[in-house]
């Protein structure tokens, strides 16, 4: 097991790091599989920097808060290039002319800061307020670039390592896309992706969505090397991710020349920087320099502008999506920035319109910034068309013509015909039939819509009659025997798919993969759900008023229990297929539980089928039906509270092993 991991470190390294990968991703996830299997039949010969420890599973409820031991300095910016040149001064005037730079990206995440003690990552903590920030290591250990354990043997025994964490741009778009297809508001940039997704609490989710860290810094008690430089080349060999795209420079002329090219190719990169960092070299120097109150003397960030460009706004056109929601789009004169063509931009809603008082015909200023989408940020009035016509947000459905509603608290106009504007049932039928929802084989989104515009599907239930139309389909143009045959396999084969699939299938408004799954856990089958009342479902942990209210508008409508009960009477799964419990004794019976934290020697879900293999039942949420509380570490102090409101027992694992006898 120990050769296993120590050869799948290696692999990770090698493909994560160096980007030189010596064995397929096949071969590598059979290793991994392997050592997987040793792990769960010999646990207690695990090894702590196994990378099965990468795919994360603890749930942290509220951060720690961590002081730095070194404050987390900012850097000093400037968009112009005399600025540079003022500091170039200024640095020689302070310690001659004799000093080099070192030149970098400047990567646009968030900082990190990583404490290794006898070549273990123990901390992770984010800047915080720059003196203290959040322990969120369980998260970041999930990222696979940044080493549990060191390579070599040459590393300080206690050190810190400072370093950017970011999502890549491709990462990014996927993993926004199906924010948008779940009706989870989208993140603007990969930066705030990133933020938002080291501060999740539980890390498997976080594993799901790949992160990357650059370091830059190290901070050390001993003396190890005599310059930044030597200190980027030493921790590439400990195992550390560094950019590859660093530069010496010997004077402020490189510099420049550093900045301009990158200012050029940065949108090659597959990542977003928005600018470059020069630092003096040497540590003797850097010290010589010092620090003001906020950044060092030795640093400064060049920022590169959001590059912005002018075009004519052909026309506005309105998307609707399949929750109903109305999103303008300008439609542009083709126009190259930062890289790509741009044809369209986002206007986002109705208020934005307003704000920028649109003509057809406008000249309009564009932008490209940290944002993937670009926007529209002025227009120039002076190139005004005469007699343009004003833009003005439709009150009625681009797409059905029903008049647009909007509500109260939300910029987003809505069309409230759900059952009869044909973008919404499309839509909606593609979500259903979607990767993450009933992921059916043999059918795609584009199917979908010829058969919604030739008749043979109006609603999510008539996929489950199409087996009638056989004939009627083979005569489709597009379709072969083969593929109608794949398509119908694909259709029947969907009825296993488990309730909490069926459910976010359906496409509820706030309903995404976790809550759907939240609910098939707690209410288990769909009547109970139906007739929950706004208390019951908020009641589930996790499930707030906006999603309780949404569920109860969408039961209330009679087409949406037709169609449930139609597609229940075809076979579809609306109810749990619950875990069957083979129990070991009756020590717990009649007792309720709640499993909070983490434990150092069990998962949650081991704990959870101990108690219910002795007859116990666990609790979704903290109610006076609660009989015990298992604790664990880094318990979220809101629970912690109400439990002890209610004075309800708070047990450790110990104290629960004791209650039944083992
Ligand atoms: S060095 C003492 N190097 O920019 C200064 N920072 O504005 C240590 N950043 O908080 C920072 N790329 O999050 C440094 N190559 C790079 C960087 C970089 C991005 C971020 C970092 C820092 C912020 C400062």
């Amino acid at each position: 097991m120990d050769a296993l991991v120590k050869e799948l470190n290696q692999h990770n390294y090698n493909y994560y790091v160096l980007a030189q990968p010596t064995i397929s991703d096949f071969e590598f996830d059979k290793k991994l599989e392997e050592l997987m299997e040793l792990e769960k039949a010999y646990p207690a010969y695990q090894n702590p920097d196994s990378p099965t420890q990468k795919v994360g599973g603890e749930i942290t409820k509220e951060f720690k808060t961590v002081k730095h031991r070194w404050p987390m300095l900012s850097l000093g910016n400037t968009y112009s290039e005399q600025d540079l040149r003022d500091f170039d001064e200024r640095i020689k005037k302070a310690i001659g002319s004799h000093f080099e730079y070192v030149c970098e990206l400047k990567y646009d995440g968030l900082s990190m800061s990583l404490t290794y003690q006898d070549g273990k990552l123990i901390r992770a903590v984010t800047r915080g307020d720059g003196t203290q920030g959040d322990e969120v290591t369980a998260n970041i250990k999930t990222i696979r670039s940044i080493p549990h354990r060191l390579s070599g043997s040459d590393y300080p025994d206690n050190f810190e390592i400072r370093g950017e964490v970011f999502m890549h741009k491709q990462a990014f778009e996927r993993l926004n896309k199906e924010r948008m297809e779940n009706d989870e508001v989208p993140y603007a940039n990969p930066r705030n992706f990133a933020a938002g997704t080291v501060k999740l609490q539980d890390s498997s989710e976080v594993a799901k969505r790949p992160l990357d860290c650059f370091i830059y810094f190290l901070y050390t008690e001993q003396r190890l090397f005599r310059s930044h430089w030597e200190s980027l080349q030493a921790i590439k060999n400990w195992g550390f991710n560094t950019c590859e795209h660093q530069k010496l420079c010997s004077n402020i002329d490189e510099v420049l020349n550093f900045i301009h090219y990158w200012d050029e190719k940065r949108h090659q990169l597959s990542y977003d920087i928005d600018g470059i960092v020069l630092k003096v070299n040497s540590y003797a120097q850097q010290e010589e320099l010092g620090f003001t109150a906020k950044s060092p003397r030795w640093a400064i960030a060049y920022k590169y502008k959001a590059q912005e460009v002018e075009t004519i706004l052909e026309q506005v056109t309105y998307q609707v999506g399949r929750t109903g929601a109305v999103t303008p789009v300008a439609n542009l004169q083709p126009v190259l920035l930062a890289g790509t063509t741009v044809k369209r931009a986002t206007l986002h809603n109705a208020n934005e319109i307003n704000r920028l008082d649109l003509y057809k015909g406008d000249t309009v200023l564009v932008e490209k910034g940290g944002e993937i989408i670009p926007k529209i940020i002025g227009v120039n009035t002076l190139k005004r068309p005469e007699n343009a016509v004003k833009i003005s947000y439709p009150n009625t459905c681009p797409e059905c013509g029903t008049t647009l509603i909007r509500e109260e608290g939300e910029v987003a106009y809505y069309c409230p015909n759900d059952e009869g504007c044909p973008p919404q049932i499309v839509g909606r039928i593609q979500h259903f039939i979607s990767r993450k929802a009933m992921n059916i084989d043999g059918i795609g989104a584009e199917t979908i819509e010829a058969f919604y515009r030739q008749g043979f599907v109006k609603q999510i239930s008539d996929l489950y009659t199409l087996h009638e139309k056989r004939t009627e389909l083979m005569r489709l143009e597009r379709f072969g025997e083969k593929s109608i045959n794949n398509m119908l396999a694909g259709i029947e084969k969907s009825k296993e798919m488990p309730f909490e699939k069926v459910l976010f299938g359906l496409g509820i408004r706030f309903v995404g993969e976790t809550v759907a799954k939240k609910l098939a856990s707690h209410f288990h089958s769909i009547e109970p759900l139906m007739s929950a009342t706004l208390e019951e479902l908020t009641a589930v942990d996790e499930i707030g008023g906006r999603i309780a209210e949404s569920l109860i508008a969408y039961f209330e409508e009679a087409a949406h229990v037709e169609q449930i009960q139609l597609l229940k009477s075809f076979g579809l799964q609306f109810e749990s297929i619950q875990k069957e419990i083979i129990l070991s004794g009756n020590q717990l019976e009649g007792l309720n539980f709640i499993i909070s934290g983490v434990f150092e020697r069990y998962s949650r879900d081991e704990l959870k089928d101990l108690i219910e293999s002795y007859g116990g039942k666990i609790l979704s949420s903290i109610s006076s039906k609660l009989n015990y509380l298992v604790a664990g570490e880094n318990m979220g102090p809101s629970k912690l509270e109400k439990a002890q409101k209610l004075n309800i027992p708070i047990i450790s694992d110990e104290e629960l092993l004791k209650m039944i006898g083992l």
